[in-house]
């Protein structure tokens, strides 16, 4: 009998993130095959697969295969589930109706973040499915955060182990301090967590901070806390740790939240730029309804 199981890896970076061909999301895959693309979601974790065609069901269907897929009705971004009762869908797009955007996260650069940070139970990990995508720009940048830890100097991880930091996020934004509201307005989503976590998987350290959510370390004054958080910002982006994902329409990506910050580099303002996510959260996560 011959043998349907033929996926290819390919590494699309030094330390991570991998490319996979052979494997069609727009049809219930395997459990053989499914075993193996968690194995490469483990050692990779970040991962490619090209050349999708997929509807919102086929990728809810791939984001159930590592956990349990996020509902909550989106409002600013129902795109193509407008009026039916399909949940949990996010377009991320610049398309405007009315002078208003289909999706969330519309317009250009990004800062690193890692997705839920300012919940108590971040999101395990985020699909994103590319549907259209700008001549140039608009590229998604991986970070990975083991290997930052990893390279710190041996006084700043004794420094930072038992350090807790607080995540806030005002819905869509996309730049550090456009609202300098949500460090005194509590009603803003808000989380404490650990500068340094393990990965439940790997067992690895990585450090868990981002420019774009984390504003201060708790119990540090002011200007302690922005000197440290400056210091370790500007380490966690460094070029060695980063892959920068190029879209080609049709891509289907999944990656780890619990290791890694992303970001996305600006694009041209009037060029589209379309594509679908749905994140996934930890099995039995109640407060998984919401962005
Ligand atoms: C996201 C996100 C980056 C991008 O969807 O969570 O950060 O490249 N997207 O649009
Ligand atoms: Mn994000």
């Amino acid at each position: 009998m011959a043998l349907l199981r033929e996926i290819a890896i390919e590494k699309l970076s030094s330390h991570f993130a991998a490319r996979i061909t052979g494997i069609d999301w727009s049809n219930p895959v395997d459990k053989n095959l499914l075993a193996d693309v968690h194995a490469a979601f483990a050692e990779y974790s970040v991962l490619c697969f090209p050349n999708q065609r997929l509807g919102s069901q086929d990728q809810q269907r791939f984001a159930a295969c590592f956990g349990q897929v996020d509902g909550g009705y989106r409002d600013r971004s129902n795109g193509d589930v407008k009026g039916s009762k399909k949940r949990g869908v996010m377009l991320v797009s610049n398309i405007r109706k009315n002078g208003k955007p289909i999706g969330s996260l519309p317009d250009g650069e990004m800062f690193f973040h890692s997705d839920g940070s300012h919940r108590n139970k971040p999101y395990r990990a985020t699909t994103l499915y590319g549907i259209k995508i700008p001549s140039a720009g608009g590229e998604t940048l991986f970070a990975d955060l083991r290997a930052a830890y990893d390279a710190l100097p041996e006084d700043i991880k004794d420094q930072i182990r038992h350090l807790k930091a607080r995540h806030i996020y005002d819905y869509g934004s996309t730049l550090r301090n456009q609202n300098q509201e949500i460090e005194t307005n509590s009603d803003y989503p808000n989380a404490l967590h650990p500068l340094v976590k393990t990965h439940p998987v790997s067992g690895r350290k990585t450090l868990y901070l981002s420019r774009l959510m984390t504003r201060y370390i708790d119990g540090f004054s002011r200007p302690e806390s922005d000197d440290l958080l400056e210091f370790l910002f500007n380490h966690a982006e460094k070029e060695e740790f980063i892959y920068s994902h190029k879209w080609t329409p049709d891509d289907l990506l999944i990656w780890d939240n619990r290791c890694l910050n992303h970001a996305r580099t600006d694009f041209p303002k009037e060029e589209t730029r379309l594509l679908r996510r749905y994140t996934v959260s930890e099995p039995g996560d109640e407060e998984a309804v919401d962005y």
